[in-house]
């Protein structure tokens, strides 16, 4: 069966929108990583307790908003209460935990490309992927760019390749994994997301010359920026857009 494939991606992807400079996650951040010359996003998508999806890193809504308790036992309405920009700056206050139906349409609006991590709760891998997957197969807007789909849980990856077979496809991990040949190869993914600090230029050579897609997570230095870059990865993801613009 052929590997969906993303099209030819931007050097920089701005990390949680534009994590380093807004509250990540946000629609303020999404807009903030276009302003600062972004062309793509990297977002985490996290069910709620009441089956819908949204934009959020932790399991638990304590770091990043002025609640507290369990993304997964907290219904849209709740969550949509709380507060998920003053923890950040005080002139971010009001912002709200998006939707990934929110979060589509601005990037339509900004024309901006999207990688959206499925980030499940644990115990919620397989729910998780198949409600992003049919998210995208259903309801992603007419035009936009199909996103790229990515997730440490290869159970979400699985799930969300049944609900939408053609989406492109990435294995995120942190140390490339010695197997990750047969990984990638089981799950259909056209590519692997690894951490910058631990990938070699070796495995980087072996991982091209396989004609798979390297990304490489979070860059926020541009002359390590340069390095991977000079490696062969194709994208790397920043919190700062700006610092990475020139390279
Ligand atoms: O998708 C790249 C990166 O976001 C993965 O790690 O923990 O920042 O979601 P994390
Ligand atoms: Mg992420």
């Amino acid at each position: 069966m052929s590997v969906p494939q993303p099209p030819p991606l931007p050097s920089i992807i701005g990390h949680r929108g534009a994590a380093g400079h807004a509250p990540e996650n946000t629609l303020a951040s999404i807009r903030t990583a276009a302003t600062l010359g972004a062309a793509w996003v990297e977002f985490d998508a996290m069910l709620t307790g009441d089956g819908e999806i949204v934009l959020i890193h932790d399991e638990r809504v304590d770091r990043t908003t002025d609640g507290n308790g369990r993304v997964a036992a907290m219904d849209l309405a709740v969550l949509r209460r709380l507060d998920a920009g003053s923890w950040f700056d005080p002139k971010f206050a009001g912002e709200r935990i998006p939707t990934l139906g929110e979060a589509a349409a601005l990037l339509a609006d900004l024309g901006l490309g999207a990688n959206v991590e499925i980030k499940p709760a644990s115990g919620h891998e397989r729910a998780t992927g198949r409600a992003v997957g049919e998210f995208l197969a259903n309801e992603w807007p007419e035009g936009l760019l199909a996103p790229i789909l990515s997730s440490f849980s290869e159970e979400a990856l699985d799930a969300a390749r049944l609900a939408a077979p053609n989406v492109p496809r990435g294995l995120l991990v942190g140390r490339v994994p010695a197997d990750w040949r047969g990984r990638l190869e089981r799950l259909g993914c056209a590519g692997i997301h690894c951490a910058q600090k631990q990938l070699r230029p070796d495995q980087a050579e072996a991982i091209l010359t396989a004609g798979i897609r390297l990304l490489a997570y979070t860059v926020n230095d541009a002359d390590r920026a340069r390095t991977l870059l000079g490696w062969g990865v194709e994208a790397v993801f920043t919190d700062y857009p700006d610092r990475l613009r020139d390279i």
